[in-house]
């Protein structure tokens, strides 16, 4: 191997920078010379390229968002793109490339690969909608925060006796409100996958209002619709006193937590490792409490698989 290369592309997640860590000081600890490309594909094609060393990586590891800075670049999806990102390599000597993030960048370093290019990929994204993977970077992080916001949302909601609507990201996938729903004690979780319904949702809460309840919190998924027209169907069917919270980008930032760091730390070192034993164009993930890795193709032909037990329980514990 001549020389790696290591970028974060689109949403940035916590746990990026100790993945980062990892890569440089598993490189380093081997002898092998470490290039940090900065914006992801977008810096790459930019040659916004500089030599990383343990001391760029320090003091990283419980730090929120990418050293590195993240983007989404639509000429790198291009075949004149994609060329282009060959000869930077080449201009920099570098014939290996980690890339952490999620399933577009994954899509990036297999044409990468298949132009030519060593490529180990990372899931990191908070959205967890990796198929192959249980757990990706930053999900842990973005689910604690938004655990934690609705355990402060819930007191005021008791005090007035109302019903508050949280949004959390999740374009397509629900993962961050079902399992933030679980833990928080929600008393609806409406998600990407599942259609709902507004009637049994309504007469929940009037169930629970009746039964001297205090407060009830909905936590809805951004890809469901909007807080705010959320909050006007509840309030107008009920007739209980509805408040919205839209979490938004806070969840995307903070200090990873222990899992998060952990599971970067353990990625970034495998990357390398499996790099040095000559494999290329695999990604890598965690199942059953097992670190594995696997062809692009195959990682990227499998689909997330919704919780169906887990919104159950949700449901059942709700009552
Ligand atoms: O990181 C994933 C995610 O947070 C999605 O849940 C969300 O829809 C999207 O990224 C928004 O990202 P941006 O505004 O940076 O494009």
């Amino acid at each position: 191997m001549k020389r790696i290369g290591v970028l974060t592309s689109g949403g940035d997640a916590p746990g990026m920078n100790a993945a980062i860590r990892a890569v440089v000081r598993t490189a380093v600890y081997n002898k092998v010379e470490v290039y940090g490309i900065k914006r992801g594909f977008s810096g790459l094609l930019e040659e916004d390229i500089e030599p990383l060393n343990v001391y760029s990586v320090a003091d990283i590891i419980h730090r929120g968002g990418t050293i590195l800075r993240s983007s989404r670049s639509e000429y790198f999806k291009t075949d004149a793109g994609q060329k282009k990102a060959i000869q930077v390599l080449e201009e920099f000597n570098i014939d290996s490339l980690i890339v952490i993030g999620g399933d577009g960048s994954f899509k990036g370093a297999r044409a990468l690969s298949n132009k030519g290019v060593n490529t180990i990929s990372l899931p990191g994204t908070i959205d967890n909608d990796i198929g192959c993977t249980d757990y990706s970077i930053g999900f842990d992080t973005a689910l604690n925060t938004a655990l934690d916001a609705i355990g402060k949302i819930r007191d005021t909601t008791s005090s007035h006796n109302r019903v508050n609507v949280v949004e959390v990201m999740g374009r397509d996938c629900g993962e961050i409100a079902l399992f933030a729903g679980l833990a928080g004690g929600a008393e609806s979780i409406l998600v990407p996958e599942r259609d709902y319904d507004l009637d049994a949702i309504s007469d929940k809460l009037l169930r629970g209002k009746d039964r001297g309840k205090l407060h009830s919190i909905i936590v809805l998924a951004e890809g469901v619709g909007n807080f705010e027209d959320f909050c006007k169907k509840i309030e107008e069917k009920t007739g209980v006193s509805t408040r919205g919270t839209n979490l938004g980008y806070i969840q995307r930032g903070g200090s990873p937590t222990a899992f998060d760091r952990i599971l970067a730390s353990r990625m970034g070192y495998m990357a390398v490792n499996l790099l040095l034993d000559g494999k290329t164009n695999r990604v890598i993930g965690i199942r059953d409490n097992k670190y594995l890795d696997m062809d692009t193709n195959e990682a990227l032909e499998i689909k997330k698989e919704f919780d169906m037990e887990a919104y159950r329980i949700a449901d059942v514990l709700s009552i």
